[in-house]
Parts: C-alpha cells; structure tokens; sequence
C-alpha cells in the first residue's frame, strides 16, 4: 500500500504522516516514510537547489528537478519497498508537481502528468490524503527564507484550488481531509478516510 499526503504549505502534512505511521505501527505494520523532493541522496541534493540555493527557476526546470527527484526515490526507495511489503507514506508525491507547476506554474495538468508518467514508470500512490486547509490559516507559520514558502498569500490560494480541482477531477485517488482543528481531530479523520488500512 502506497499513501501519499498533499496540500498547500503549513497545513500539517508532516505531522499526520507521522501519526498515520505509528498508528501503522501499532498494528504491527511495516511504515516506511519519505518526503518529496528527498528521500535519497540525489533527492536531497536536488532538493537544496529547489527550495534554497536554486534562484530564479522557470517552471518547466522546476519540474524536471522534481521529477528527477522524484524517479530516483520511486527506483531506489519506494519501489524496493513495495515489493518487501512494507506501507509506504510519502509527503507530498506526483499529484504537487500538477498543482505548483502544471496549474499554477501553468505547465498544464496532462503536460506534468505525463512527465510523470516516464519518472515513476507508472507508479501512482493507490490513496492521495489531500489535507485541506485555508491557507489564511496555515501561513502564519511558514518559513519567509524558504524559497517555495515565501511566495505569498494568493499563491498559496491558488494552490489550494489546484488541490481541490484535482480531487474533484480525480476523485478515486483522493481522501478530501478537512484540515482544520486539533492535531488529533485531524488524525481522526485521516484514519476513517482509509478503511482499507484498517482491515
Ligand atoms: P517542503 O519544505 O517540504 O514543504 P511542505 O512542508 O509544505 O511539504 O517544501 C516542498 C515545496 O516544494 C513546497 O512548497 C511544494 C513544492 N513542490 C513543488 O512545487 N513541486 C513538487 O513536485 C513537489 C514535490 C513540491
């Protein structure tokens, strides 16, 4: 099983797919965890040039670094872990490069899509946890030196939309989370939303 968590920046995505893997754990399931972009060596250099040394970035180069990213943690890390049984939570996956640079970079949404298509080789998470939060309530704690988070309030807006465009659009491979409220509701409703988790 393959869960990804998305969203707009600051709504807490971490922290539940922190919760979800102990609560994993605790029936005795094998987690592992990995965030994009990262999750390898190449990844988290890859992941320095984009969020802090990378300067101005058009969006066709953003996503490019994403996905090369992105395909060397599917080959190294996800796959080999999917194959050993393991449940396999990733922050964030395919479904940010749609949203940050086909939608609101403008690359187009069948344009990343088909990007990556050729860097996972097909390999799509079988639930998108989308942690829905209003970004004038999640922006307060971003980072202003970071190079994605200091973008602003309408761009995080923009975001959001995307997100929510996606799940409508794509409705089988999303969980729509309301993001709002304690740590603990938010986890409550991350696990009703995967019944099959459960069993
Ligand atoms: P990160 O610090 O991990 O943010 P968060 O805690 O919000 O996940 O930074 C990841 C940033 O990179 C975030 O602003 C979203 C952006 N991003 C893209 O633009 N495209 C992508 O494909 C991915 C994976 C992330």
């Amino acid at each position: 099983m393959f869960i990804a968590f998305e969203g707009v920046d600051g709504a807490g995505k971490s922290t539940q797919v922190r919760l979800l893997a102990e609560h994993l754990e605790g029936q005795g399931r094998e987690v592992l965890l990995c965030r994009e972009p990262g999750g390898t060596e190449l990844g988290e250099e890859l992941r320095r040039i984009l969020l802090v040394t990378g300067g101005e970035m058009d969006p066709e180069v953003e996503v490019l670094l994403f996905m090369a990213a992105r395909a060397q943690l599917c080959n190294k890390v996800i796959r080999p872990a999917l194959e050993a049984g393991k449940v396999v939570i990733s922050d964030r996956f395919l479904w940010s490069s749609v949203v940050y640079q086909g939608i609101v970079g403008g690359l187009g949404v069948e344009e990343v899509l088909s990007i990556g298509r050729v860097a996972t080789r097909g390999l799509l998470p079988d639930l998108t946890v989308l942690v829905d939060l209003d970004p004038e309530d999640s922006h307060s704690g971003l980072d202003e030196d970071d190079r994605m988070e200091s973008r602003g309030l309408d761009f995080q807006r923009r975001v959001r939309e995307g997100f929510l465009s996606l799940a409508e659009e794509f409705s089988d491979n999303f969980a729509l989370i309301d993001g709002g409220g304690s740590v603990e509701q938010v986890h409550g409703r991350v696990i009703e939303a995967l019944p099959q988790v459960q069993s």
